[in-house]
């Protein structure tokens, strides 16, 4: 669980994603696509999930890209090179659908964007042709751009402010691109708004869709409950039955509200520990 190498992707306008490359051989022999982790950063610390971004059979090494929300993941952020995790558990949920669907398209919003990018490799090694669209803030805030597009037939930028691609939102590329041809599936991660926005406008169309959910988690075994969401009117819980699930099925306002169940807790520890 040593950490080898730390990279910092993005570090603008407050918000600072990074990756670390983390030396554990078992995880990375096992892992799949669309597949997490648990990890504590120290032994008083709580359990976070992150998605496996990469994971090196030969070397052992797993890559973690995150964005710094809140105490732990400012705990995570203040690591280096030589220095190890607590715990590192994985890999963790089921393996993304990959097959031959056909035609493609891969929606992600802001630090989603690095959750994309081992399904996308996947898909593509299993024949399908790539759309990808990736939207974020503005320029600056856009992340594995050269690597998605080295993964895509097409690749399409939005960004709200215009600063980079077209402006607007990932929905609006996407509305556009299903008014004019049929696609198979459209597999979707980032912030929970853009993924209710993407499950709709593909509804319109009946596509396909995948969403991998960001639900708050606490064993990820399947033990506490606490990650259950409502889908196609079924209570599932998303660390053992997801993280990926049919986007049309979601009861997103649900998942919504249960997310912002311990802000105030939270906001607390940040006040009190100083991360
Ligand atoms: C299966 C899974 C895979 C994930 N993969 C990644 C990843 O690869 N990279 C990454 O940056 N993040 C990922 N997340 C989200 C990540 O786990 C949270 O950002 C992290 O738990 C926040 O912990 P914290 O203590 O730093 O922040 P907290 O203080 O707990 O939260 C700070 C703010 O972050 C937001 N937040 C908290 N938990 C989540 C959550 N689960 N999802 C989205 N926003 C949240 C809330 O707005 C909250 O107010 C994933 C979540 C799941 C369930
Ligand atoms: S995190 Fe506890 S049941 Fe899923």
């Amino acid at each position: 669980m040593k950490i080898v190498n730390k990279k910092i992707i993005n570090d603008v306008g407050g918000v600072r994603i990074t990756q670390l490359d983390i030396v554990s051989a078992d995880i990375a022999s096992k892992a799949m696509p669309g597949q997490f982790v648990m990890l504590m950063v120290s032994h008083e610390g709580e359990r976070i999930p992150l998605t496996l971004v990469n994971a090196d059979k030969k070397t052992g090494i797993v890559s973690l890209i995150f964005q710094e929300a809140g105490f732990t993941t400012k705990s995570l952020g203040k690591l280096s090179p030589g220095e190890s995790l607590y715990s590192l558990v994985g890999p963790l949920g089921h393996p993304t659908e990959v097959k031959k669907f056909g035609k493609v398209i891969l929606v992600g919003g802001g630090v989603g964007i690095a959750e994309i990018l081992p399904v996308a490799r996947a898909l593509k090694e299993a024949g399908n042709e790539i759309t990808t669209i990736l939207g974020s803030r503005n320029k600056d805030l856009l992340i594995l751009e050269a690597e998605l597009r080295e993964t895509s037939d097409q690749i399409y930028i939005m960004t709200d402010d215009g600063s980079a691609g077209k402006k607007g939102f990932t929905t609006d590329m996407l509305g556009e691109l299903l008014s004019k041809e049929k696609y198979d599936l459209i597999y979707s991660v980032g912030p929970i708004p853009m993924m209710k926005r993407v499950a709709a406008a593909s509804k319109e169309y009946n596509t396909k869709t995948l969403v991998s959910l960001n639900a708050l988690m606490v064993d990820a075994t399947g033990m506490c409950g606490c990650c259950r969401v409502s889908v196609s009117g079924q209570v599932k819980f998303s660390c053992v039955d997801g993280p990926d699930f049919d986007g049309h099925g979601v009861d997103w306002d649900e998942l919504e509200k249960r997310n912002k169940v311990y802000s105030e807790q939270e906001k607390h520890i940040c006040r009190l520990l100083k991360p």
